[in-house]
């Protein structure tokens, strides 16, 4: 048995049930057992493969779309560029490569990773060995200044509470008990809490919301305000709230049961974008999109990326490249699922790719 099993096992015979929230922040986040810190999680000898492991072309793009937002801030001397979740670092270092093609953004760059996981701290060293990047446990440890902050696929990494309706029509904290053979099943909260906003959800239907989601949403809105910069936060998730139980792990780059084998799996829920764009306006931030991966990369210029490296390429390499822009950009591939939601100071000028959304941030 995965030891942060036996623990949580332990912790429901002594102390009752454990909120759906509280079982996922264990089993990504135990200091000991937690899965990023224990397991080698991304790539093809992990468990799930992210876009910036799929292609050199994602971390280029987003480099480029950081440079242009440089010099729409005025190309200021010194700008943090700051990663949450970096992940194997991949991302950064292809950001910084591409940074380089704009005129003296790589020298005003100041690189600041905010990641939990030791383990992947390493790979981060070991990717960007460079000894003025910094490392910070959250963001609020990151100095003030102008910043341009990305996240790929951290915030679906956050813990997210699941409520369900149940036929008093009142909704209830889902939890994970113990049944009685002592395995671990999900089970609902007797009494009622908080209600969803208005939802007309039949009984049983499940409604996910994250308050650490939104914790590190106005955390990123906040940093933007105290000075200048824009922020994009990249993920799998929805633009409308809706109910939904999207609660997934993966092992092996294959699906796995939720509740089997915590710490030993990934974990994670997709993330409500209306949800976000509501937490960034309350914190006095201009959210933008979110627009689906596929057309924000074919609007800064993907496909133009892949056919200037495939005119480079050999034919099996002109190949790969084209399959991987596929991967990224195709609607029944990455390109729709995944979203992009840019978060400004208000005011500031629109990023790269949001140009000519209406006011309710719909593409026109
Ligand atoms: C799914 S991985 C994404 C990695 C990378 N962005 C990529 O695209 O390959 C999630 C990342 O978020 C980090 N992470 C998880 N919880 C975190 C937290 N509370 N604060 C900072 N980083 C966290 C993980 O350690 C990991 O680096």
């Amino acid at each position: 048995m995965a030891p942060l099993e036996s623990l949580i096992r332990t912790m429901i015979t002594r102390d009752g049930p454990i909120t759906v929230e509280q079982f996922m922040d264990l089993a990504l986040a135990h200091p000991e057992h937690g899965y990023y810190h224990a397991r080698d999680a991304i790539g093809r000898g992990g468990d799930f493969t992210t876009a910036p492991e799929i292609s050199q072309m994602f971390g280029e793009m987003l480099g480029l779309w950081a440079g242009v937002v440089w010099q729409q801030m005025g190309s200021p001397d010194q700008v943090q560029l700051v990663e949450i979740g970096p992940g194997r670092g991949t991302l950064m270092v292809d950001m910084v490569r591409a940074a380089k093609s704009v005129p003296g953004f790589v020298e005003a760059l100041d690189i600041r990773l905010v990641e939990t996981s030791a383990r992947l701290r390493a790979a981060q060293h070991a990717a960007l060995p460079d000894d003025t990047v910094h490392w910070h446990d959250d963001l609020d440890g990151v100095p003030d200044g102008p910043a341009i902050i990305v996240a790929n696929e951290f915030l679906d990494a956050l813990p997210v509470q699941q409520i369900v309706r149940k036929a008093d029509a009142a909704w209830h904290e889902r939890q994970v008990a113990l049944d009685t053979d002592d395995q671990l099943i999900f089970a609902v909260a007797d009494s009622p809490t908080t209600p969803p906003p208005n939802f007309d959800a039949p009984p049983g239907a499940i409604f996910e919301r994250s308050a650490r989601r939104a914790e590190a949403t106005t955390a990123i809105a906040t940093k933007l305000l105290s000075e200048t910069g824009a922020a994009l936060v990249i993920d799998y998730g929805h633009t409308r709230s809706a109910p939904g139980n999207t609660l997934q792990a993966v092992r092996d780059h294959r699906p796995h049961p939720v509740l089997a084998d915590p710490g030993l799996a990934d974990l994670t829920s997709h993330v409500d974008f209306e949800a976000i764009r509501n937490v960034c306006e309350s914190a006095g931030a201009t959210p933008h999109g979110p627009l689906a991966q596929g057309r924000f990369l074919s609007r800064i210029g993907i496909e133009a990326r892949a056919g200037l490296l495939m005119k480079n390429a050999s034919s099996g390499a002109a190949q790969d490249i084209e399959s991987a822009l596929h991967r990224l950009i195709d609607n029944d591939a990455m390109g729709a699922l995944f979203k992009v939601l840019a978060m400004t100071p208000p005011g500031a000028p629109v990023p790269p790719g949001f140009e000519t959304m209406t006011a309710a941030g719909k593409p026109t």
